[in-house]
């Protein structure tokens, strides 16, 4: 019995939006498959690799049949017969056959899925759960998570301009006790929100629909919703944005709706630098758009040593914008999410190369997504230090934390939380 890979079969399957998404499914000559299900961005950069979608009008034009016959009839054939546990050589025929920079040609969702069934595959073959087969037998911390209280921008009709309104916890001392502590904020700040006027439900990744009239407004019920959970804001629970900026401009200004204003870089960054004085806050993720580096330097180099500077549409998971990064210092970590450059081993490389320098790393999920709990084991093996999943509410949101609470209750007494640690080491230092 070999982890021979004998078929790679495509289908569609829905995601957590309702739309049309890629599923992967690789059999080994063992009889042994593996799974995984593309999950798709809302608020994307530029830089990524792309999805294929079909176009016209079916489904909103969301449709995935090119990805999945993609899957049965080129990357099936290409990759056939070669070692599951190759995974960097799996990855490397994958990129060749697409041959494009970016994905275009056969899609990120369908290399994507592929990509992270192989690993599947390889990890069901040697046995184990995929975190361990990850760790390749080194220790591995439980990831500190943050979690999403309130979503807005893209994910929200815009109705704030801050994307995710998260919390930390790095003090819980276990994930189990930081997901207790997230659920007395979140229904706190459900209440709060209900005392202000009716409740609107949920955005995309399941945080509380924004009903303010501004950004600080948010901050505000944020701060007090961690008190009134019965919990210490800057003590044991912290604020972390993403801002998300590269939905609101680039270099030459943002417009922030509720303000009613544009803002060039210089004031957007030192609007950033006073939000981190006046709110417990402890990380931010894309302060600036995706290509004004100076702007994200400038945050960096105001409240770095104290405050997670974090590149998302910045660095879109890719090792060379990574680099880049850490030359202009830009940030002090780096989100990573496999779809963003489209397998199982780039999304590893950027990883690293952020690890080498220093830097925090986040495992990410993305708005649109399934019961895949991937992540969650990616977090975990990689010992990456956090985990980004979206809210507390809807099952493919919760998948990944149940996933994380089984992963905890598996490793016994052998598991460590990341808390502090999880952070670039001045960061480290200052909670300490
Ligand atoms: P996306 O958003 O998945 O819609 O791109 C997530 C993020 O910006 O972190
Ligand atoms: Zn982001």
């Amino acid at each position: 019995m070999t982890a021979r890979i004998t078929s790679v079969a495509g289908r569609q399957l829905w995601d957590s939006r309702g739309r049309p998404t890629v599923e992967a499914e690789v059999t080994l000559e063992s009889g042994v498959v593996g799974r995984a299900i593309a999950p798709a961005g809302a608020s994307r950069g530029a830089h990524e690799a792309v999805d294929l979608r079909d176009g016209g009008d079916a489904f909103g034009g969301y449709g995935v049949g090119r990805a999945v016959s993609a899957i049965g009839v080129e990357i099936s054939p290409a990759i056939m017969g070669m070692d599951a546990r190759e995974q960097g050589a799996v990855d490397a025929a994958l990129c060749k056959l697409d041959g494009t920079t970016n994905k275009a040609r056969l899609g990120a969702n369908a290399v994507v899925a592929v990509s992270m069934a192989v690993l599947h595959a390889a990890a069901a073959d040697a046995r184990m759960p995929l975190w361990r087969y990850l760790a390749e037998g080194r220790s591995v911390r439980i990831p500190l998570p943050e979690i999403q209280i309130f979503g807005g921008g893209a994910h929200a009709g815009r109705r704030t301009d801050v994307q995710d309104f998260m919390i930390m916890c790095p003090r819980a001392g276990s994930f189990r006790r930081a997901l207790e502590i997230t659920d007395d904020v979140y229904r706190a700040a459900g209440r709060l929100m209900e005392e202000k006027g009716p409740l609107t439900g949920v955005a995309d990744e399941g945080g509380w629909w924004p009903n303010f009239s501004s950004n600080e407004d948010a901050l505000d019920t944020l701060t007090r919703a961690i008190e009134a959970g019965g919990h210490r804001a800057g003590e044991d629970v912290f604020i972390s944005l993403d801002i998300a900026a590269n939905e609101l401009g680039d270099s030459s200004g943002y417009n922030l709706a509720l303000d009613d204003r544009r803002m060039s870089g210089e004031e957007m960054g030192a609007r950033i630098i006073e939000w981190t004085k006046n709110y417990p806050i402890l990380s931010v993720e894309d302060p600036a758009g995706q290509d004004d580096w100076a702007t994200m330097a400038a945050v960096t180099a105001a409240v770095g040593d104290h405050v997670q500077i974090i590149g998302d549409d910045v660095l879109v998971t890719n090792a060379k914008r990574v680099e880049d990064a850490h030359a202009a210092d830009a940030c002090n970590a780096a989100l990573i999410k496999v779809n963003q450059v489209g397998t199982v081993t780039e999304a590893k490389a950027a990883l690293d190369a952020a690890v080498v320098h220093g830097w925090g790393a986040i495992v990410s999920a993305r708005s649109g997504e399934s019961e895949d709990v991937t992540i969650a084991h990616l977090a975990t093996g990689w010992d990456a230090g956090q985990l980004k999943v979206g809210s507390f509410t809807r099952s493919e949101r919760m998948a990944k934390w149940n996933e994380m609470l089984r992963i905890e209750e598996a490793m016994g007494s052998d598991a460590v939380f990341a808390g502090t640690s999880a952070f670039a080491a001045p960061i480290a230092q200052a909670l300490a």
